[in-house]
């Protein structure tokens, strides 16, 4: 055993994201790669970090985003690395960068549009543009059906046809071949809710060659949100690939207390077939200003609004007394905008956020102006608020829910767990003060307690500032440990 390293880190309370309880020791960093954990009194290092009193988890995987702007615009990811997160998931949703080229596309995809984010033909050239200027934080691609709709479809109110079905099938292909990890969907949203069950299984059908997931954010998370359930099992099943349900809630206060019926239904269909799901840590949501969400919401805040940028993180009851409109006239003239809508149960929440096979997914929405806390908050805010303090779950149930499960969900070899010869995806935090800083009222606040976050192996981000490295990687489907992930 060589005992010299690139990087050090001394008398940890090491958490290894595969819920075996905490042990002390330190972890010897090469190459990259996590090289020995154990007790290496005699080794040295370049970098050596003692990290007496701190965890060190592997680096979280935030199992839904909508970062696929951000890697390119702000690649320090402060929103991300600032929590702890080394590794992001994108694509959510059915809203992917590519393959598009479009300078106005519709909504949803706007959410992380600015007018010049739709420019890669193909998804090869999009995985591509990742490498070549990377990030501070690893990507994890999804291909999503609603970019594939808006990129081959003459109009989107109306199921595809054979020919367009056919042509998404094969861009589908083509992003899976070139390193997509599964395939989303927003069903949800108008261009993708005329899609009949049977477009979605026939444009998703490659997955299972390239073994990728379906993801989705269902037709319905309200009245019908069993039967949208229904519907994304029998899509995982015909196609014979795991899915994932995206950031799984039950809205409206008639849903209030359904969390019990939904995971029943999750548990039932795990038995024969494969499932999970994520979640965020909130009662509030938030995507595109949409009327019909009024009325199932106690309380809605503006984000953004191309036409009345003023209004951002005013309430629509109070923007709509301001410019003398009822609530519906006002969504109409602010739009396109976006929202945040309280209309969950805490009971919900915490239900799901302790169920076995659930993920934590921020959902955050990196380009809004006034956006969801859940941008920074969410993984600080699980290990602070709902571990720590709550007692929801042990810590090493929290980290795993952040880390080794996402990367066996989402099939991201080499991470996820701090064991030799996995990535050197590090978090070091002080478990007595981690907790979100990020409020309803001052959204964009750094957890508290993290101490260091390292990606392959460097440092992007220490005790409250980001170092300017760029370590992040393209995490491609299939790639195996002892090989890079990035080609
Ligand atoms: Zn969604
Ligand atoms: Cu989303």
């Amino acid at each position: 055993m060589s005992l010299h390293y690139d990087l050090l880190i001394r008398n940890a309370l090491i958490v290894d994201g595969a819920r075996r309880p905490r042990y002390a020791g330190d972890i010897g960093v090469r190459a990259g790669r996590i090289a020995d954990i154990g007790l290496l009194a005699e080794g040295r290092a370049e970098l050596e970090i003692d990290a007496r009193g701190k965890i060190a988890a592997p680096g979280f995987i935030d199992a839904h985003t909508h970062d696929d702007r951000l890697l390119s615009s702000d690649p320090a990811m402060a929103p991300k690395v600032s929590q702890g997160v080394t590794s992001v998931i994108i694509g959510n949703c059915g809203i992917s960068l590519a393959p598009l080229v479009d300078a106005a596309p519709p909504p949803p995809l706007d959410l992380i549009d600015d007018g010049k984010a739709y420019r890669f033909p193909d998804f090869a050239s999009f995985l591509e543009e990742l490498e070549s200027r990377p990030a501070a934080a690893n990507a994890a691609c999804l291909v999503g059906h609603t970019t594939l709709r808006v990129a081959t479809m003459s109009r989107l109110d109306r199921a595809a046809t054979p020919a367009e079905t056919a042509r998404m099938q094969a861009l589908a292909r083509e992003a899976l071949a070139a390193g997509a990890v599964g395939l989303s969907t927003g069903t949800y949203y108008p261009p993708a809710a005329h899609a009949t069950t049977e477009e979605i299984i026939a444009v998703a059908r490659p997955l299972k060659d390239y073994g990728g997931r379906y993801v989705t954010h269902m037709r319905d998370e309200g009245d019908r949100v069993v039967e949208s359930m229904e519907e994304t099992f029998r899509i995982g099943r015909e196609l014979g690939v795991p899915v994932v349900i995206s950031h799984h809630k039950v809205v409206g206060p008639r849903n209030h207390g359904r969390s019990a019926q939904t995971l029943a239904l999750l548990a039932q269909a795990g038995a024969r077939q494969s499932v999970c799901l994520d979640c965020y840590p909130y009662t509030a949501s938030s995507t595109i200003l949409r009327a019909e969400r009024t009325a199932l919401s106690s309380r809605i805040l503006i984000t953004w609004s191309k036409p009345h940028p003023q209004f951002a993180g005013m309430e629509l009851a109070q923007a709509a007394a301001k410019l003398g409109l009822s609530q519906e006239q006002a969504v109409a003239a602010l739009s396109p905008a976006g929202a945040i809508y309280f209309s969950m149960d805490e009971g919900d929440v915490q239900r799901i956020l302790r169920f076995d096979e659930t993920m934590i997914g921020s959902d955050g929405l990196p380009h809004d102006a006034k956006p969801h806390p859940r941008l920074w908050g969410t993984f600080a805010r699980v290990l602070g608020h709902y571990c720590r303090d709550l007692g929801l779950f042990p810590l090493e149930t929290a980290i795993h829910k952040m880390t080794g499960l996402t990367a066996r969900n989402f099939g991201l070899k080499g991470r996820g767990l701090l064991q030799p010869g996995y990535w050197a995806d590090i978090t070091i935090f002080d478990a007595g003060e981690i907790g979100d800083a990020a409020s309803f009222d001052a959204p964009t606040q750094a957890a508290r307690g993290i101490d260091w976050v390292i990606v392959n192996g460097v440092p992007v981000w220490r005790k409250g500032e980001s170092t300017g490295a760029r370590p992040g990687r393209v995490l491609r489907a299939g790639a195996v440990a002892g090989r890079a992930a990035s080609g």
